[in-house]
């Protein structure tokens, strides 16, 4: 029976293609039920892209879930053989709430598991295989290999309470070098060791620019080791004809107690997220009480309907969009972009446009609302934008953190009636527009509190007794005064950030980083 193609959306023929890929080099089909005891998601949590599962009760009284994720069940039901090499390919429904939605999705996805004994020729086929699939979807991908023993090793170095780890790991995934500065002088780290972090997490690109830099960086310090072994893994992919469109950077981060060595993630023109996402996770099999070693990956077959099928014309018009905030703020902001030559002479006319462009330049400004910066980004709207470092905290959308610009500096306060006195037998009931700040900040202190999500005109709370304080941001401080507020603690500093879609970083790198560095000039000049 021949299929008719035109039936198939262009997700379904790439799921096709993909099959055939996995089918050709030896990889059996794997099947398996939608439905698995909830106990399995209950005690990996963590693993999951989303805590929540959709659960139901089965005949039997058992709590079931319909599948959130696939390699789970998989590890669970396979036969658990250290000497065997189990290579298996899978494409399943999953029932989750995807990164940045707050409702569940059906979404289908394709992967592929190597279990067992996994040694240098199984890693080497399997990152070639995510290649191709990739392959199979855009000539134009990128899949950028990292290694998360050398992160992992640098950071222990670092020598910090698991706390400054944290702090660590999310500058690194932000690749923002002033927190992974930040947090080395907060937390006391080794100064060596955050120097390399800091150097490691910048670099990103081919190969063979790459390695040299990161040699030199990690000579002398403990991640050496690890960096000849990702070095050897890299010669053996170039070895197999597949390093042409295969990139390293350093700021993947991924869950240590699941993944360690060689981590990686594929990119597609068109798709603002990595449509692949895999790496070699033997901490998962152990954390499962598995004595096999595991490599695989899984692609996003959902995101794939919006890509672009490749070929040089195919990669936008060239143009670099900015989301820029609207109002006191974006025109400080401006200032900067036109000082380092990016001007705009429309954005410096009254007008309600909100998009303006530079030919000459390739540059595109929109303007938002400065709390929706994040989300273009995030979303691939825009390539790059500025936005708040109070919004970055609030909403920790998925986006690189480039560059402080150094403006718009302000605080992140607690503040209430002059003479508050806190009374810790109570509940201390908080008005914010930043409902996520106020939570992180009063958890660390382990205060209970009781969170008033308001949009605007907080100050209103406490003397309304709405509230008992309120978590907002001061800027020159006249609007506290002239309500009859003070500031109780200072929770941060914040200032204006250049932020970069993660996605256009791996296909725009040359021209953003070129806008950064013109930035940086600009900033350092003021200082
Ligand atoms: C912000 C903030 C404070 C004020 C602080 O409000 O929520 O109310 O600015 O600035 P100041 O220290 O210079 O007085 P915004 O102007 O965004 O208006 P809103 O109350 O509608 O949120």
């Amino acid at each position: 029976m021949k299929i008719n193609d035109s039936l198939l959306s262009r997700s379904e023929k790439i799921i096709f293609a993909l099959q055939e890929i996995y089918l050709k080099a030896g990889y059996l089909p794997y099947r398996m039920s939608k439905f698995e005891e909830y106990d399995l998601y209950a005690n990996n949590k963590s693993f999951l892209v989303s805590d929540r599962v959709i659960t139901f009760t089965d005949t039997d009284g058992a709590l079931m879930a319909l599948k959130p994720d696939v390699t789970l069940s998989i590890i669970k039901n396979r036969e658990d053989d250290p000497e065997a090499t189990q290579k298996l390919f899978y494409r399943e429904n999953v029932y989750r709430v995807p990164d940045g939605s707050d409702s569940f999705r059906e979404i289908v996805q394709t992967g592929l598991e190597c279990i067992g004994k996994v040694g240098n020729d199984e890693t080497t086929e399997v990152i070639s295989l995510a290649a191709e699939s990739l392959k199979a979807v855009s000539e134009n991908y990128v899949l950028e290999l990292s290694d998360l023993d050398i992160t992992e090793a640098l950071i222990a170095a670092a020598n910090v309470s698991k706390s400054g780890e944290s702090e660590l790991w999310s500058a690194i995934n932000g690749k923002n070098v002033s927190g992974i500065y930040a947090a080395a002088e907060k937390y006391g780290a080794d100064k060596t060791a955050a120097a390399a972090l800091a150097g490691l997490t910048s670099l990103e690109g081919k190969i063979e620019d790459v390695l040299p830099k990161a040699e030199k960086l990690l000579s002398g310090t403990p991640a050496k080791g690890a960096f000849d072994r990702f070095s050897a893994t890299l010669e053996r992919l170039a070895k197999a004809g597949c390093a042409g469109n295969v990139t390293v950077g350093f700021s993947v981060a991924a869950d240590v107690n699941y993944y360690g060595g060689t981590v990686f993630k594929g990119f597609v023109p068109g798709v603002p997220t990595a449509v692949l996402s895999g790496g070699r996770y033997d901490r998962l099999m152990r954390s499962m009480g598995k004595r096999s070693c595991a490599i695989g990956f899984a692609v996003y077959t959902d995101a794939l309907e919006r890509s672009d099928p490749g070929g040089e014309e195919s990669a936008g018009d060239g143009y670099i969009s900015v989301a820029l905030p609207k109002g006191r703020i974006g025109d400080r902001v401006y200032s900067l972009f036109a000082e380092a030559g990016y001007r705009c002479g429309a954005i410096e006319t009254q007008s309600r446009k909100l998009i303006f462009e530079n030919g000459e330049k390739k540059i595109r400004f929109f303007l938002v609302k400065p709390s929706d910066v994040a989300i273009y980004v995030e979303r691939g709207a825009a390539d790059i934008g500025v936005a708040g470092s109070d919004i970055l905290d609030e909403y920790e959308p998925d986006v690189y953190k480039l560059l402080d610009l150094r403006t718009g500096a302000c605080r992140m306060t607690v503040a209430a009636k002059r003479g508050f006195c806190d009374d810790t037998a109570k509940v201390l009931r908080v008005a914010t527009k930043y409902p996520n700040t106020a939570k992180k900040y009063y958890r660390s202190k382990g205060r209970s509190i009781d969170v008033i999500k308001l949009n605007g005109s907080i100050e209103l709370a406490p003397i309304l007794d709405l509230s008992d304080v309120i978590v907002d941001i001061v800027e020159t401080g006249t609007t506290l005064k002239e309500n009859d507020l003070s500031v109780v603690e200072e929770i941060s500093g914040i200032s204006a950030i250049l932020i970069a879609n993660k996605a256009s970083m791996k296909f725009g790198s040359a021209r953003i980083n070129e806008i950064a560095d013109g930035l940086k000039e600009v900033t350092e000049r003021k200082k």
